[in-house]
């Protein structure tokens, strides 16, 4: 049978198992986006596990604004000695995954196991896979450094070892998903766009109310908020590494990504409005949502504490100050938040984020509150309506 009959039996017409990283917290709101794509799928610690065929993971992958990365796992067995370890990963038909010109890098985790030394476990699996390509009349090459998606036909191969058993996935994303190709301009200490989604897909419900981000950085909030209202893919204008296995079904994806461009609809809420106080991220959140295609977003230079909402009703009111060091020898700077919140913003709907330390100190009903990190940064997301 030739190869391209033999990659259409056994990968395209086959179901395969997949996992959307997600942050640790949003791993339900991960679930909620599969289920809108009518892919069901099982929540674990820091993703979503789902069955399907890559025409699923296609559609997850444009459209999942809360994915950090997707992995399609090609293999799972039990591995406590090298020997059994050597020959299972020379038992997989990688001529499936990778094109004969691929770059390989690895990434290999161990926990609770009998073979636990990460660095050998890379070396042996370079091992193994060098061989199989010798046997196999590839050319595959490897690399230590973890850049694949800078390197021509990079991909990068998963190993986890837990409790003895290994899993072997291949990433299918490269850079992570949350960069989504738009955002050309980044303030200081931006929030990734699929924590900023996770947010607002959470705590956001009246949509079609106003929308102020008043310390906007480089214009996240403001960016996702839009595009999830057009119903933007969030993978709808980058690259990713599955295009470089040999399983990639080009025709299909683009046929997808054409489909998602269709269903973008006009944004029917104009009530935006995103603000700074420093001006040069002001020009750049604006130069961020011209690249997602909005130019009449309302915006301006200003200080937040000097702000008063001039608008029909109450709407939604993002803010995320920044923390660090200085703010937190500034408790000043909260206090004077919280005051200003109450005084000039009763009624409105507030989604705040604060160094996961602080106490916070507004009266909000319906108040939720989730934790999680940014950039290594501990952060809570607290939300409810100001009284
Ligand atoms: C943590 S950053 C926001 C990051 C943003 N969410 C993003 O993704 O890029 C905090 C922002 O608050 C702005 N800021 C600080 N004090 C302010 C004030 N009094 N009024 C308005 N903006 C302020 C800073 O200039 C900075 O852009």
């Amino acid at each position: 049978m030739d190869f391209e009959k033999q990659i259409k039996r056994h990968i395209h017409a086959q179901q395969h198992s997949f996992f959307m990283i997600t942050p640790v917290g949003f791993e339900n709101i991960g679930k909620e986006e599969l289920s809108k794509l009518n892919i069901e799928s099982n929540v674990e610690v820091g993703g979503v596990e789902f069955i399907g065929k890559l025409e699923d993971f296609y559609k997850a992958t444009l459209y999942s604004r809360v994915a950090t990365r997707f992995l399609m796992r090609v293999k799972s067995f039990k591995s406590d000695s090298l020997g059994p370890f050597f020959k299972n990963i020379l038992s997989i038909k990688w001529e499936y995954y990778l094109k004969n010109d691929s770059t390989v890098f690895f990434h290999v985790t161990s926990r609770g196991s009998k073979l636990y030394h990460q660095r050998m476990l890379e070396e042996k699996f370079r091992d193994a896979l060098s061989e199989y390509s010798n046997l196999n009349s590839m050319n595959l090459n490897f690399e230590t450094q973890d850049s694949e998606f800078e390197i021509k036909n990079g991909v990068t191969i998963y190993l986890r070892l837990e409790d003895d058993r290994a899993t072997i996935s291949i990433d299918l994303s490269g850079a992570p998903n949350f960069k989504r190709g738009y955002r050309k301009f980044i303030s200081d200490a931006p929030i990734r766009e699929n924590l900023a989604s996770g947010l607002l897909l959470n705590f956001w419900k009246n949509r079609e109310k106003p929308f102020l981000d008043l310390m906007c950085g480089s214009g996240t909030f403001t960016l996702e908020a839009i595009s999830i209202l057009k119903n933007i893919p969030a993978g709808g204008a980058r690259d990713f590494s599955f295009m470089n296995l040999s399983h990639y079904k080009e025709a299909m994806f683009k046929h997808t990504l054409k489909k998602s461009d269709e269903d973008i609809i006009e944004l029917k809420n104009r009530e935006f409005f995103f603000s700074d106080i420093v001006e040069k991220h002001v020009i750049g959140s604006r130069r961020n949502l011209v690249a997602l295609g909005e130019k009449s977003i309302k915006s301006a230079v200003l200080d937040f504490f000097e702000f008063k909402p001039n608008f029909k009703e109450r709407g939604f009111l993002v803010l995320n100050p920044p923390y660090g060091k200085r703010i937190q020898e500034e408790p000043v700077f909260y206090k004077e938040l919280y005051k200003k919140l109450s005084l000039d913003f009763k009624g409105w709907e507030l989604l705040l984020l604060l160094p996961e330390a602080e106490r916070i100190k507004t009266n909000f009903q319906n108040k939720n509150r989730v934790v999680f990190e940014n950039g290594g940064i501990p952060i809570q997301a607290v939300s409810g309506i100001i009284e």
